[in-house]
């Protein structure tokens, strides 16, 4: 929708903005975006296999030695901070599992994608931002890529079926054959595309075994293909390729003397509990019956040396999660090997994610190549939280009050010439402005008065 009211706001933005002069409404020169994410691709996974396509997309352009996902490293929680610049605290959507602590619901990951009220909680994510700017923008099995945000959806939307097989390496190549259409029938300028290998295969045979390095393998020749296209399709010139990912894969140690069970604790009951998160990895959520929550917390708190048991206050702040309304009053984390089993046994996974940021199994990649990218540069580790940033600056777009920095991603760019401002952190959970703080009032009341304008026209 090239809405002129709008065009007319970016343009005036433009000229008021101070000290920009990068153009948000220069149309025609804009580069198109697209973002893939390979979940659970653990940063050193091309260490130990031949990855000849990734190594090229490398000396083509941009790699990070890694990249330190959100806390907590899982999929939705992450992936989400990738599309809205916030940590989970800021954005809310604290897991990959639907919950409400008040009648019991939890829901799965697949059926949680569906679940509008459980993404749509304040932050806007780039889609939508970037619609309310004028372009076209496309999800393709990206998590929280199928509901809408304060009522708007994006343009094109695919969701994966309930039984979806993850790693059909022909369907990826349908899919991307779709993207590419997407970018060159439909004039999208973002697509956001999603795989979930390597991380089914990592879990399923730990990140150490043949079958992930097969798999990673696949995800190269995936990359190979898909560079492929985009040359085919005509838009090697035109569009930024984004390769990353979630979170990395660390192996379970399923024979260890000591696992951490909850149903071995002395002086813990579940009878004490009024709600539980448990057997979902390293992670886990407790509410304590009312009056209990000093009880159970002095029986948690020391009853495991691989276990870290928080309440909501004490929990490491430095970690960006707990501070949201969704968190419960107990939550804890265990060690890298271990995961937490609660009134019975049902974990079997030989591989997991979900761990504290800071160990090396969790970290992740990150890859670039384009038009705006400089060629055969390997930057050093950078939080997750910061690519969102450069994204919006890769489409001109105005971002959304977020806790990244485009300073921390922007010597990846050839023209590093100032883009708009950029918002202060940190932003408080439930923000929604339309425009980044420390904006003159100017600037602020004339483009409320074209949204408002756009929004009646
Ligand atoms: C949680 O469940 C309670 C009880 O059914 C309901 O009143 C409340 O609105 C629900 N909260 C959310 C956020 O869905
Ligand atoms: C976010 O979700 C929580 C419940 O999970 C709800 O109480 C709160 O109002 C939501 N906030 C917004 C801005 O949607
Ligand atoms: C979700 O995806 C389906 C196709 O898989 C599409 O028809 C639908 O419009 C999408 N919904 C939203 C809100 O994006
Ligand atoms: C369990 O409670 C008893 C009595 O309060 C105490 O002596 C013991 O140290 C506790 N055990 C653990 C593991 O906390
Ligand atoms: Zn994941």
């Amino acid at each position: 929708m090239g809405c002129p009211t709008v065009l007319l706001a970016a343009a005036l933005l433009t000229l008021l903005a101070p000290g920009t002069g990068a153009p948000i409404s220069r149309k025609a020169s804009r580069n198109k975006l697209l973002l893939v994410s390979f979940d659970g691709f653990r940063w050193d996974y091309d260490q130990d296999v031949d990855t000849p396509n990734l190594d090229a997309m490398a000396l083509d352009g941009v790699k990070a030695r890694y990249m330190t996902p959100a806390f907590v490293t899982m999929t939705s929680p992450c992936h989400f901070t990738l599309v809205t610049g916030r940590y989970i605290e800021n954005h809310g959507v604290v897991h990959n599992m639907f919950y409400n602590t008040t009648s019991k619901v939890k829901l799965p990951y697949h059926a949680t994608l569906g679940i509008r009220t459980w993404w749509d909680n304040g932050s806007l994510p780039i889609w939508i931002t970037a619609q309310k700017q004028g372009l076209r923008t496309g999800s393709f099995f990206y998590p929280g890529g199928n509901v809408t945000y304060q009522d708007t959806a994006v343009t094109l939307s695919e969701k994966e079926g309930v039984l979806h097989n993850y790693a059909d390496e022909k369907a990826w190549r349908t899919n991307i054959d779709t993207v590419m259409r997407w970018f060159t029938e439909e004039g999208l300028d973002l697509v956001t595309l999603y795989f979930g290998e390597p991380d089914s295969t990592g879990h399923k045979y730990g990140p150490e075994s043949q079958q992930r390095r097969d798999m990673v393998m696949q995800v190269d020749r995936t990359v190979g293909y898909l560079r492929d296209r985009i040359r085919s399709s005509g838009l090697e010139g035109s569009l930024n390729l984004v390769i990353t990912s979630d979170h990395g894969m660390a192996t379970v140690n399923k024979k260890a003397p000591d696992l951490v069970e909850f149903h071995k604790f002395p002086n813990f009951t579940f009878k004490d509990i009024a709600f539980e998160l448990l057997d979902y990895g390293p992670s886990g959520m407790l509410v304590p019956k009312e009056g209990l929550l000093e009880k159970v917390y002095t029986a948690l708190k020391g009853a495991h040396p691989r276990l870290h048991v928080y309440t909501k206050e004490s929990f490491p702040a430095s970690l960006r999660y707990a501070n949201n309304p969704r968190i419960t009053p107990l939550l804890m984390f265990s060690d890298p090997g271990y995961v937490i089993h609660g009134r019975l046994n049902v974990q079997f996974n030989n591989g997991e994610h979900g761990y504290h940021n800071e160990v090396m199994d969790m970290k992740t990649i990150f890859r670039a190549a384009g038009p705006s990218f400089k060629r055969g540069l390997e930057v050093e580790p950078f939080e997750s939280v910061h690519v969102y940033e450069l994204l919006c600056r890769l489409l001109g777009i105005v971002p959304e009050p977020n806790d990244g920095s485009l300073g921390v991603l922007l010597p990846t760019l050839r023209d590093p010439s100032p883009g708009p401002p950029s918002p202060r952190p940190p932003t408080p959970p439930s923000g929604s402005a339309l425009l980044p703080r420390g904006w003159s009032p100017l600037v602020m009341g004339l483009s409320v008065a074209t949204v408002l304008l756009a929004k009646v026209a």
